[in-house]
């Protein structure tokens, strides 16, 4: 099984992802750390050991990380993930609590002295640029790593054309996406952009929770639990029966690169003015830079929900 790390920020979507994780035969998830994003990284912390708890997965450490952008004043995303940031589902408090290390020093010790470990990113970039910034050659020994954030061609979901993890922070992605194009000891290598464009494509219906419920009586219901608010959402602010569920793909992704398509390109993201958090994909090469970046455009979400029912659920593969 290939080691992996999740940086999140649960997070509805989240949580799912790291359902994913924790389900996946392939993966060993060998830690969890925390950073603010859609709820302040004290409560992403509580609720990354609540989903470690449903999984009957406390082994797992939770590190708790960065409180604030690199720069930014810190925007959460309550309105979306409910004021517990797992869609006001009144999950019982963990009895669990975290680890002592901060989620840098965990990052960059881990890094140095485990071979091959890969990162998954489900939020906004903080840890992972104070990793670059405190030990850059830490950061340059992760075996992959698949971010979900911002788009290609796709609009905005912050603003016209910024993506909610690269807007929360503009500078922390930029910094991260720069050293793969510019650090030595990363040349070769690809931040893989699982940008809104394919994960608009993974939308959770009510008949979806109903065959869930089925398959698996108690998680399908925490699922449910879990996403009702994040429905209703959708259906007051859009009209729409159904929600988007974005970083649960960056762990299929990961787990079996075949699930989307993309290109190589160099990618830059924008940190101020009207746009900040767009990412700049250069698809043509005008700017003849190395590329830095796999953005990913394609996806087949029939093949995404048969992972995730069969392997988090327990659905029969055929
Ligand atoms: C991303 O922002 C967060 O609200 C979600 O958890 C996801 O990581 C989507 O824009
Ligand atoms: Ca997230």
């Amino acid at each position: 099984a290939r080691k992996v790390i999740m940086d999140c920020d649960p997070g509805i979507d989240d949580a799912l992802a790291l359902m994913l994780a924790l389900s996946l035969p392939g993966l060993d998830v060998i830690g969890i750390t925390v950073v603010c994003g859609n709820v302040p990284v004290e409560k992403g912390v509580k609720n990354a050991l609540k989903i470690l708890e449903l999984m009957n997965r406390t082994e797992i450490p939770v590190y708790a990380g960065e409180a604030k952008p690199l720069v930014r004043p810190y925007v959460d995303a309550m309105d979306t993930h409910g004021g517990d940031g797992l869609g006001e589902s009144a999950f019982p408090d963990p009895a669990g609590s975290p680890a002592e290390a901060d989620a840098v020093s965990y990052l960059s010790d881990v890094l140095l002295s485990e071979e091959q470990v890969s990162v998954i990113a489900l939020g906004p970039l903080t840890n992972l640029a104070r990793l670059l910034e405190r030990s850059p050659e830490a950061f340059a020994r992760i075996q992959e790593l698949v971010s979900m954030g911002g788009t290609y061609k796709s609009h905005g979901n912050c603003s016209p054309v910024a993506e909610y993890n690269y807007w929360c922070d503009p500078d922390a992605a930029a910094k991260v996406f720069e050293a793969y194009a510019s650090l030595p000891e990363l040349s070769g290598k690809n931040i893989h952009m699982i940008g809104l464009d394919v994960t608009r494509k993974i939308v959770l219906t009510p008949n979806l929770i109903e065959y869930m419920k089925r398959l698996h009586p108690f998680l399908g219901g925490k699922i449910e639990a879990i996403t009702r608010f994040y429905l209703d959402f959708h259906w007051e602010q859009e009209g729409i029966i159904g929600c988007v569920i974005n970083d649960p793909l960056a762990v299929a992704y990961f787990a079996d690169h075949s699930i989307c398509s993309g290109f190589d390109a160099y990618t830059a993201v924008e940190t101020g003015g009207i746009s900040y958090g767009q990412t700049l994909v250069d698809a043509c090469e005008f700017w003849k830079k190395p590329h830095n970046s796999h953005i990913l455009t394609e996806t087949d979400p029939y093949r995404f929900w048969l992972l995730f029912c069969c392997r988090v659920l327990g659905a029969d593969e055929t």
